[in-house]
C-alpha cells in the first residue's frame, strides 16, 4: 500500500487512486478522482477499467443547495450508502457518455449553480458524506471527500468500484496488479482514519 500524501500528490495531479475498505465491511476497492479534476477521459477510465456505479460525493450543504433529496428516506442498506435522487445537467442529452457525465459533475461544482440546473432523475449519482469523514464513518463516500479536502481541492470526489474482467469484485490482490499495471497508488480506508486522526491529535 502506498503513503496518503503519496495518494493525495497525484489526486492534486489530475489522477485517480484506488481505495480500499475494510475486508469486514465491503471489501471492495474503489476509483477514486477529485471532482474538480473530472474529465470525459477520467469518466471513461472509471467505466472502462472499474466498471462500477459512478458516483459523486458531497457534503451536506451542498446536496442542500441543489435540493437534493435522499434517494430513499427509508434505508434498508445494512451500510447505509447516502444516495440522492440521480441527475444529469440540462444542457445533457443522454446524461451517460463520459463528456456528459463529466458535464454534471463540474457543474454541481460551479458557484451560481441551483437545483434547477439538473434533470431528475438521471444518470449521475450523488452520495452524501457524513459530518467528520472517515472518523464518522469508514465508506468510500466520506474517504474521497476527505481525501479532497486533504487536496486542498473543492470537497468532492468521483468514485466508482472495481470489478473484474469475469465480473467479480476485484479484492486486495487483484487491486495490488491494478495499481501496479496502471501506475496508481492505492490505500486504504484504515490508513486515512489513521492519518486524520494523527493530524487531529497535533492541532
Ligand atoms: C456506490 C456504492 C459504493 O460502495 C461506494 O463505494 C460508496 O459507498 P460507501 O460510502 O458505503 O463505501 O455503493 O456505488
Ligand atoms: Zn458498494
Ligand atoms: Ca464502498
Amino acid at each position: 500500500l502506498h503513503t496518503i500524501e503519496e495518494a493525495i500528490a497525484d489526486l492534486k495531479a489530475g489522477k485517480a487512486v484506488i481505495v480500499v475498505d475494510d475486508e469486514n465491511r465491503e471489501n471492495e476497492g474503489d476509483f477514486v478522482a477529485l471532482s474538480e479534476k473530472a474529465t470525459p477521459d477520467m469518466i471513461n477510465f472509471m467505466i472502462t477499467h472499474g466498471k462500477g456505479l459512478v458516483c459523486t460525493t458531497i457534503e451536506k450543504d451542498l446536496a442542500e443547495k441543489l435540493d437534493l433529496d435522499l434517494m430513499t428516506s427509508n434505508s434498508s442498506d445494512p451500510f447505509g450508502t447516502a444516495f440522492t435522487v440521480s441527475i444529469d445537467h440540462r444542457s445533457t442529452t443522454t446524461g451517460i457518455s463520459a463528456a456528459e457525465r463529466a458535464r454534471t459533475i463540474q457543474a454541481m461544482l460551479e458557484p451560481s449553480v441551483t437545483g434547477a440546473d439538473f434533470k431528475k432523475p438521471g444518470h449521475m449519482f450523488p452520495l452524501i458524506a457524513k459530518d467528520g469523514g472517515v472518523l464518522t464513518r469508514p465508506g468510500h463516500t466520506e474517504a474521497s471527500v476527505d481525501l479532497a479536502r486533504l487536496s486542498g481541492a473543492f470537497p468532492s470526489g468521483v468514485i466508482c468500484e472495481i470489478i473484474k474482467e469475469d465480473g467479480t469484485m476485484a479484492r486486495l490482490p487483484d487491486l495490488e496488479v491494478m495499481a501496479e499495471d496502471y501506475d496508481l497508488k492505492l490505500i486504504s480506508i484504515e490508513e486515512l482514519i489513521r492519518y486524520r486522526s494523527k493530524l487531529e491529535s497535533q492541532v
